[in-house]
């Protein structure tokens, strides 16, 4: 039998894994998140920089559709001045740096480079602008995220080429890339390409975006695919010595089945697959995914069409893109509703008809101040289903945030989304072991949110675009960021 010693050891024994289980468990989950984990925020050229045809830029294809369709913007704005970051672009690095951000995302106008965007000769004062800049972010401590495109291709490879569709492009994104790169060594992280979906559906799909065109989404998307693999094994073999990691970033959105009908839920998995996978698949797995494949052949006998609307890929395509990133990048901000669906109506989307889907809402669920749906529980779904997906890669958010109408600097609905973003990150990383690395809100400034103008505020410092200085003033959700970083926990209360 055991002795009263023993029974003493034993309980020492037990006790002590008890305490050491209970400590682990609190590290690993006392609302902080990871050491080293970035915070930070994300813009865009064309969205803040203004100085829209100084020192030598280009047309893009955004000032073109603006000044040519005013109408297509909200309040017929356009972004010729913006937050006239061109000129303030010191202030903006103080102001990122000045919430304790890690890391600061900017992208590269094509046009300030290569003001064509393929010949010709380049234009340095655009080169050296970027090499201020990004020194700029260096000197603060910050990481620099740099994405080579977003949304602003060069008039001229529109007008030339017929843009993303033409795949002369590929080589042509090789070409400038190459040059951006080549100088600018002090980057930490590239995007090549900034959600790929929303330039291939809204630009040559459906024609809500710049450059305006219709039914060519495949095209593009094979395009851009293909334009994205050549940037990142150029980088690789040309420039081994850099540490800079690469990748492309995805417009993630969560589809919940409607219902728990085998119908909704394959609904829900086919259009995340038409709306990621057809981006992911390729780069992260290998191919179309199968059931864009099958339902595109499907349609193509339904329609009696010669060949599907899917492009092949060929087996060295498949292999020459397979592989080609160091982490994913998403933008995530919305979850909706999927069922299955098989009527064709003119409301839907043409990916929503692809893959017999319909995409609800719940007139319940909260929705920012473009009316998009901020319905977090199920962003942690959302990274699971990444992660499961694609074999747990590295996950850097490049972009997540809320808009209001920007009447009041006392923002507490966008501290409330933030929170609640945030949590589901926290979740993601603690609870189902998702690696995601950096989370960065869009965005540090008040800017041109696209059609909406500048009626959709999304910045932690408000702008008055009819301030000629566009002083920015800071809001309460940037406190609650100075405070998140300072700490590195999700702050509680709101007040600093
Ligand atoms: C884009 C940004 C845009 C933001 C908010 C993202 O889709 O990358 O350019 O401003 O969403 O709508």
């Amino acid at each position: 039998m055991f002795s009263s010693n023993d029974c003493i050891i034993w309980l020492i024994s037990f006790t002590t894994i008890i305490i050491i289980f209970l400590c682990h468990e609190s590290k690993k989950n006392n609302g902080s998140f990871p050491e080293g984990f970035m915070f930070g925020a994300s813009t865009s050229a064309y969205q803040i920089e203004g100085a829209w045809n100084e020192d030598g830029k280009g047309e893009n294809i955004w000032d073109h559709f603006i000044h040519e369709n005013p109408m297509r913007i909200v309040n017929n704005d356009n972004a010729d001045e913006a937050c006239d970051s061109y000129h303030k672009y010191k202030e903006d690095v103080f102001l990122a740096a000045s919430l304790g951000f890690s890391a600061y995302r900017i992208s590269i106008s094509w046009t300030r480079i290569l003001p064509s965007g393929y010949m010709g000769s380049i234009n340095e004062v655009g080169l050296k602008y970027y090499e201020d800049l990004i020194d700029e972010i260096v000197k603060h401590n910050m990481k620099a995220v740099v994405t080579l495109h977003h949304f602003d291709l060069p008039q001229r490879l529109q007008k030339d080429f017929g843009g993303w569709t033409n795949p002369k492009l590929i080589d042509i994104f090789v070409d400038y890339s190459r040059i951006v790169i080549e100088r600018l060594e002090k980057v930490d992280y590239w995007i090549t390409v900034n959600e790929p979906r929303i330039i291939c559906n809204y630009g040559y799909g459906n024609g809500k975006s710049a450059p305006g065109l219709e039914y060519q989404e495949f095209e593009c998307t094979k395009v851009i695919i293909m334009s994205h693999a050549a940037v990142y094994r150029m980088y690789k073999n040309e420039f081994p010595n850099r540490k800079a990691k690469m990748a492309i970033t995805l417009d993630c959105e969560w589809f919940e089945p409607k219902t728990r009908s085998s119908k909704d839920i394959a609904a829900a998995e086919r259009i995340l697959e038409f709306q990621i996978g057809i981006f992911a698949h390729p780069i992260l797995k290998g191919g179309w995914p199968k059931v864009v494949e099958d339902r595109m052949e499907n349609r193509r006998l339904m329609e009696n069409l010669p060949i599907s609307q899917l492009p092949k890929l060929t087996d060295d395509e498949i292999e020459f893109i397979n592989g080609t990133f160091d982490f994913l990048g998403v933008n995530h901000y919305y979850t909706n509703y999927a069922e299955y669906d098989s009527d064709n109506n003119i409301e839907k989307s043409r990916n929503e008809i692809n893959a017999g889907v319909l995409i609800t809402v719940d007139p319940s669920w909260d929705k920012n101040s473009l009316g998009r749906t901020v319905t977090t529980w199920g962003t942690r779904k959302m990274f699971k289903w990444l992660k499961e997906t694609y074999n747990n890669p590295e996950i850097f958010i490049s972009e997540y945030g809320y808009s209001d109408n920007g009447t009041t600097l006392e923002d507490n609905e966008r501290i409330r989304f933030s929170r609640m973003y945030l949590s589901a990150f926290h979740d993601a990383i603690y609870k189902d072991e998702v690696r995601i690395f950096a989370a960065l809100t869009w965005s540090l400034l008040d800017n041109f949110e696209w059609s909406f103008g500048y009626s959709a505020h999304f910045g932690l410092f408000y702008i008055d675009q009819n301030d000629p200085n566009k002083t920015r003033i800071r809001k309460k959700l940037a406190h609650f960021y100075k405070k998140l970083t300072a700490t590195g926990r999700i702050p509680e209360d709101l007040h600093t």
